[in-house]
């Protein structure tokens, strides 16, 4: 990585922490161990990566940083919440994340639930009280949009299909319509939402972008399930080998390990030719897109 482009995630990233602080309740606040159990799940640890696109995409779209990281909390707390849920043992049943125990395994079930509960609120409560565009009908999209990238039409219908899977050799448009929803549609929101907070682009220049967001995000899971089958238990923070151990049809299971690499890569390349006519201005979203192909966990 560029040591500029290392610079400006950290300093967004940090930046980012304050502002997850800030807006999740505190645990002095009852109910104590819900926020407790809540700031567990959302603090410390995770690479960030959906804020980091929302950031870029605010950027290139002209949008004042303060708007773009209440998007960008919105979408990293249904972010959050999907990894509480997807952990637990009714889904995949894992018991360490970002390096620490699960939440269910550090509280309890019930708690868990609850915590996915209350994020996935919270998110909704953030983009409806704070303003993020002048234009209320812009805003109001932006609730929707968020909506729609985290129901049954997209994370928790991508995690349907997930389990619906188990033990099932998928074909690959099966396979790319299950990352699409499971992973991809929360990265694609992240990016659009940043876009929405500022006014510097066009209808045409937002579909690009909504189309480099759905590239990007299917290729991130393609990592992941690399990741998954390639990479330690320690350096990823989750246990390695669980796609196999749970029986998940995967590009790994599907394609091989040097065959989902391809499809990381041809999807990297189609990712970086939507952004081209937006020039040197898509630099960050270019280096993001670099990072997620090449991240090592
Ligand atoms: C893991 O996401 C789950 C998927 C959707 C693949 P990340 O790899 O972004 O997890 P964190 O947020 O960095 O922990
Ligand atoms: C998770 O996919 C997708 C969501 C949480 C929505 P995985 O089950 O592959 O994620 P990890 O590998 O546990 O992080
Ligand atoms: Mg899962
Ligand atoms: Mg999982
Ligand atoms: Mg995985």
């Amino acid at each position: 990585m560029v040591a500029e482009f290392t610079a400006w995630v950290s300093t967004h990233q940090s930046r980012f922490e304050d502002v997850l602080q800030r807006l999740l309740p505190a645990s002095e606040i009852a109910p104590q161990r819900l926020h407790a159990a809540m700031r567990y799940s959302v603090l410390e640890g995770g690479k960030r990566v959906r804020p980091l696109l929302a950031y870029a995409a605010g950027e290139l779209a002209g949008a004042p940083v303060e708007r773009t990281e209440i998007a960008a909390t919105a979408v990293e707390l249904i972010h959050a919440y999907s990894l509480v849920h997807d952990d637990m043992p009714c889904m995949d049943d894992d018991v360490l994340r970002r390096g620490k125990p699960t939440c269910h395994v550090e509280y309890d079930e019930a708690t868990a639930l609850l915590v996915g509960d209350a994020l996935q609120s919270l998110a909704f409560q953030l983009l409806s009280e704070h303003r993020l565009n002048d234009d209320v009908g812009r805003q109001l999209q932006m609730v929707k949009l968020l909506a729609v990238a985290s129901g049954s039409r997209g994370m928790a219908g991508g995690q349907a299909i997930d389990l619906a899977s188990v033990g099932k050799q998928l074909s690959l448009p099966e396979l790319e319509q299950m990352h699409i929803h499971k992973t991809g549609a929360l990265i694609r929101a992240a990016i659009l939402l940043g876009a929405y907070c500022g006014d510097k682009l066009s209808e045409a220049q937002l579909e690009r972008l909504d189309h480099f967001g759905k590239l990007i995000g299917l290729a991130f899971q393609v990592v992941d399930d690399v990741l998954d089958c390639e990479a330690d238990t320690a350096t990823l923070g989750k246990t390695a080998g669980k796609d196999a151990d749970n029986d998940k049809p995967t590009y790994v299971s599907l394609l091989g390990l040097a065959g989902a690499k391809e499809m990381a890569q041809r999807l990297h390349s189609e990712s970086m030719a939507t952004l081209n006519e937006f020039g040197e201005s898509a630099r960050r979203l270019r280096e993001l897109a670099d990072f997620i192909v090449l991240r090592k966990f």
